[in-house]
């Protein structure tokens, strides 16, 4: 899926409005929110003119009551909410854009692959084959419990699921072959019954008859993503992703990752250029270091001093309210693993940081290091991120995690840091293709 060594440039618009960034210069206060999209669009089109392949939406439909046993601290602070069905914007945005793929979560816990492969033909036609499927099993209680559930699906049953999901999701696309249409007027013929597919599938979760009703869609299949980074997450990954978004700390920990999952794709008879890797990384430009540390340091300012915590008991469904001074995360990882929630990720936080840390001062650092940062003038970032696509097999690129203010924090990258990347002919100048797809493997 990144047949080049091109760098690929993605943006995760996820939280460009929630999780304290509204208080920030360029966010939502006196703007009519969700029902413009004239701030989605100014973003689509500046992610065009930086060449970007991919605009992502994640999604979680639940409202945390970690923290302190209710959902205030989230509401009143607006951490991770509100979360929008983003669905609707795609469209709009497409049609202003070309060459910027866009992607979409929906998760395989909760939903039905009937429904999901419905969606995303349709969602494919409409962006003349530029849209791609974050499929995620949903690791949040009070998710589930809006779906009817009483407890979120254990671990395992979630990844044996979307299995099983995939599977159908993939198989209904493929139920009608491309060339199946003829549609013509003399002989009467629409379609060739022959190129027509049932699936009569039956399984753990999904009884599905098939074939899907629907055209064959510009890339068929959507591109599909995975970001689980567990043992069953990678396996899901390494049999069907043609992408995978890594939230890695450190180069030697990315470089783990890679090789980790290298050796999955050759136990589903792939390679690595059948899935590129897209790493998060928080990116701000400035005239110096300092000149970025004291951005970061304005932002941190208008954060409560448990704004971390509140953001990590929403992403490991454990209640930081309760951790005493010289707490340590050690002292919070049984509890962490009990919820086999986010088991990957918080793995990677026990490799990549000081325990010594109290669990007050890592929420602190959690606001602005989660991921991994690349900052200071453009030359200085693109030489990092020159150094991190080289020391991982130039397989793939970065996506973009939020960044101080939205959405100048993008707009200063294409302005900046893109032209040094194209300077050095490691991202594109141009799109070759017209569906994501072909984009990714330019
Ligand atoms: C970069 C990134 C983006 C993610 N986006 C979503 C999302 O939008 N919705 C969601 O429910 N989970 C999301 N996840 C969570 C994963 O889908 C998965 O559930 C989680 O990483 C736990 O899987 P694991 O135990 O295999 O690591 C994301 C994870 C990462 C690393």
């Amino acid at each position: 899926m990144s047949e080049r060594e091109t760098i690929h440039l993605a943006a995760d618009l996820s939280f460009l409005h929630t999780d304290f960034l509204w208080r920030m210069p360029g966010s939502w206060v006196g703007y009519p929110y969700y029902s413009s999209s004239e701030f989605y669009e100014d973003i689509a089109k500046t992610a065009q003119q930086g060449r970007f392949d991919l605009l992502f939406f994640g999604d979680t439909g639940g409202t945390s009551e970690d923290f302190g046993g209710n959902h205030d601290a989230v509401v009143r602070n607006g951490v991770k909410w509100p979360r929008h069905d983003m669905t609707a914007m795609i469209p709009i945005l497409a049609r202003l854009t070309q060459g910027v793929g866009y992607a979409l979560t929906m998760s395989t816990t909760y939903h039905h692959p009937f429904h999901c492969a419905r969606t995303f033909n349709a969602l494919d036609h409409v962006t003349k084959g530029r849209i791609a499927w974050n499929a995620v099993t949903s690791a949040y209680k009070w998710e589930a419990m809006n779906w009817g559930f009483e407890e979120m699906m254990d671990h395992d049953e979630r990844y044996r699921r979307a299995q099983e999901f995939l599977q159908v999701a993939c198989e209904l696309w493929d139920s009608v072959e491309p060339d199946a249409v003829i549609m013509n007027r003399e002989s009467g013929e629409f379609l060739d019954p022959e190129k027509v597919h049932r699936l009569d599938f039956k399984g753990d979760y999904f009884n599905v008859r098939g074939p899907l009703p629907a055209l064959p869609s510009p890339q068929q299949r959507p591109v599909i993503i995975q970001a689980g980074s567990s043992g069953p997450g990678m396996d899901l990954a390494a049999k069907y992703a043609d992408l995978q978004f890594s939230t890695r700390r450190t180069v030697e920990s990315m470089k783990q990752h890679r090789a980790a999952i290298d050796e999955k794709l050759a136990k589903f008879g792939r390679t690595p250029r059948d899935l590129g890797i897209l790493w998060s990384v928080r990116v701000q430009v400035a005239e110096s270091v300092s000149e970025a540390r004291a951005k970061e340091q304005a932002f941190l300012d208008s954060v409560p001093p448990e704004g971390g915590l509140i953001e990590m008991s929403q992403w490991f469904g454990v209640d930081f309210s309760t951790a005493e001074l010289g707490m340590t995360l050690t002292d919070f990882a049984d509890q962490v693993r009990e919820q086999k929630g986010n088991l990957g990720t918080f793995d990677e936080l026990l490799k990549t940081t000081d325990l010594n840390m109290t669990v007050r001062e890592f929420g602190r650092d959690y606001m602005s290091q989660r991921v991994l940062v690349a900052e200071g003038t453009p030359k200085e970032i693109v030489d990092k991120l020159e150094m991190m696509h080289y020391e991982t097999g130039a397989n793939g690129g970065f996506i973009l995690a939020r960044g101080f203010h939205a959405s100048d924090n993008i707009t200063e990258f294409v302005e900046h840091v893109v032209p040094e990347l194209q300077r050095r002919g490691l991202s594109k100048k141009d799109y070759s293709g017209t569906t994501l797809r072909e984009n990714f493997n330019d």
